[in-house]
């Protein structure tokens, strides 16, 4: 899986969405370093020669400060380099601004960095570690954790590179343009062998990569086997799918708005779960009483995920929720049964009549 040696390369590959623009915004501010310091340099030797000291002259005569001609000299060499280094903020805060933004509808893939290794876990199931597969010309979001310090998941290639952080979610995206193979970095100094942490990005075309993903690795996608962990753990006792539990439902949870006790609210993503999973006294449910134990030390940063990833397939069960905000959901991951209890009774319906109404139209189960 070696890269091939090559020769003396000015630039890293040119393989995603971003390297084009930043390449451009990095030849501008090359272009204009270039300019000016050739004109400083030049205009030293040219000025030190041409008002060099002659025999028999005096002491030259001071400029006048406030000549008109000083004021206009002074203005336009301040006014041109000010509209030139606003271009590049402007130009670069835009570039930032579009790599910090996945698209919605991108394919996401998890990270998780160790010293000194990369893990990868892709929605369907497949694992890999300092490797990385993905297609090309699809929008590619990595969301990324760390078990211990802090990394940086650099691709040279892609132009992206990203802080991973031990207990956050960060997330960095890209579109590969062009298949082949291209390095990973780690860009955050992180110990001794800091410097052995890389990898292989694969880019792939759409045939190769359904193959690729075909071979799995025999085991379940994430959002499955995020469901068995979901059991093995308990959660399900209480987070009952009707609604009526000690807990909140989680069906069609993911990505809402949630109301807590102390009047406040918060979305629910990804970092909201981890919290609530490993603190979860930090911010309770309006409704709910605070019964939750707390799994910290009782489920890995990888099973973390898993159980991320099951919670956001667990989907919109009513299908009246407008504009929910779910990252990709992979097509071959069952979804809920077609029906549910009408919501406005979740909530409010009394547990006598909880059975009675789930029976009626108690869906057919998650798979
Ligand atoms: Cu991980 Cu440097």
């Amino acid at each position: 899986m070696a890269m091939e040696p090559r020769s003396f390369q000015l630039f890293p590959d040119s393989a995603s969405n971003f390297a084009p623009q930043v390449d451009g915004l990095y030849l501008y501010m090359v272009l204009i370093s270039a300019f000016f310091s050739l004109l400083v340099a030049f205009l030293i030797i040219y000025f030190a020669v041409k008002y060099r000291k002659r025999p028999g002259q005096g002491l030259p005569r001071p400029a006048d400060e406030h000549s008109i001609g000083g004021m206009i000299l002074e203005i336009t060499w301040s006014v041109i380099p000010l509209g030139l280094s606003l271009v590049m903020f402007a130009w670069g805060a835009s570039i930032m601004f579009t790599e910090s933004r996945p698209p919605k509808d991108a394919l996401n893939v998890y990270v998780t960095g160790k010293r000194w290794m990369w893990k990868i876990q892709h929605l369907e199931g497949a694992r890999e570690i300092n490797e990385l597969h993905v297609p090309v010309n699809r929008d590619i979001r990595l969301t990324m954790t760390s078990e211990d310090v802090i990394h940086d998941f650099y691709v040279p290639a892609f132009r992206t590179k990203q802080d991973v952080l031990p207990g956050r979610y960060t997330t960095e995206w890209f579109r590969p343009t062009k298949v082949g193979q291209y390095h990973i970095f780690c860009a955050e100094y992180c110990g001794t062998k800091h410097s052995g942490m890389v990898g292989t990005v694969t880019v792939m075309n759409a045939e190769d990569y359904d193959k690729w993903l075909a071979q799995g690795s025999g085991e379940g996608s994430m959002s499955e086997e995020g469901e068995s962990l979901f059991r093995q753990l308990g959660c399900a006792n209480c987070h009952v799918k009707d609604g009526h539990g000690r807990a909140p439902n989680l069906y069609g949870a993911y990505g809402m708005k949630v109301d807590l006790a102390d009047g406040s609210s918060v979305r629910f993503d990804e970092a909201y779960t981890r919290e609530s999973i490993l603190y979860p006294q930090a911010k309770i449910v309006a409704g709910y009483d605070r019964i939750m134990p707390t799994f910290k030390g009782l489920i890995s940063d990888e099973g973390m995920l898993k159980l991320i990833e099951y919670i956001k397939s667990l989907g919109d069960p009513n299908g009246v929720i407008p504009e929910r905000d779910l990252p990709h959901e992979p097509s071959n991951i069952q979804k809920t049964g077609p029906t549910m209890p009408d919501q406005s009774e979740m909530p409010a319906a009394k547990p006598a009549a909880a059975p009675k109404a789930a029976a009626a139209t108690t869906p057919t189960g998650n798979r």
